[in-house]
């Protein structure tokens, strides 16, 4: 008996995951790309596309951190430490792809459909609203000098604590 192949069925891009921060949209659009490269791949190309989106997600997550730290958020805030989950258990699944179970690849590559909506539109939207907030530039990312004094405690939008990412 033959496992039936798993059923592609891969995010898409849609305005609910648009922050309106032109920088950020644009690498989001990007990795919802390149997921769709893997959730498609064969057998053959699943690994390099699944390197290829496991290098753009820890340069995506490296620049929302480096945000983070120059607004003033502590080095280890619940959004840091779930990008740092997330990436772990991407480069776990590589090496167990290296070592032969693809499968594990295809599964996360599906839960990291799920995973990423969440994250984009309670974490990240949290981010877009204090780098507004503090007078970024949309379109390049760039905060003025004095970004941080300006970081305001009041009403950012409530954050679903999802921390559901996990291999299996
Ligand atoms: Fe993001
Ligand atoms: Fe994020």
């Amino acid at each position: 008996m033959t496992a039936s192949p798993p059923t592609p069925s891969s995010l898409v891009w849609s305005d609910a995951l648009a922050l309106d921060v032109p920088v950020m949209d644009q690498v989001h659009h990007e990795f919802v790309d390149l997921l769709e490269r893997v959730v498609r791949a064969d057998d053959s190309m699943l690994l390099p596309h699944w390197a290829a989106l496991i290098a753009h997600t820890r340069d995506h997550f490296e620049r929302e951190d480096q945000w983070m730290q120059a607004l003033g958020f502590v080095a280890e805030n619940c959004h840091t430490a779930q990008h740092k989950l997330v990436l772990q258990v991407m480069r776990h699944g590589h090496a167990q792809g290296h070592r032969g179970d693809l499968q594990v690849v295809r599964h996360m590559a599906q839960e990291l459909g799920q995973w990423f909506p969440q994250h984009a539109q309670t974490m990240d939207a949290s981010l877009a609203w204090h780098l507004r907030n503090a007078g970024m530039d949309p379109h390049t990312g760039a905060l003025p000098p004095a970004a941080q004094p300006r970081l305001r405690k009041d009403a950012p939008p409530k954050l679903n604590p999802h921390e559901a990412f996990a291999a299996a």
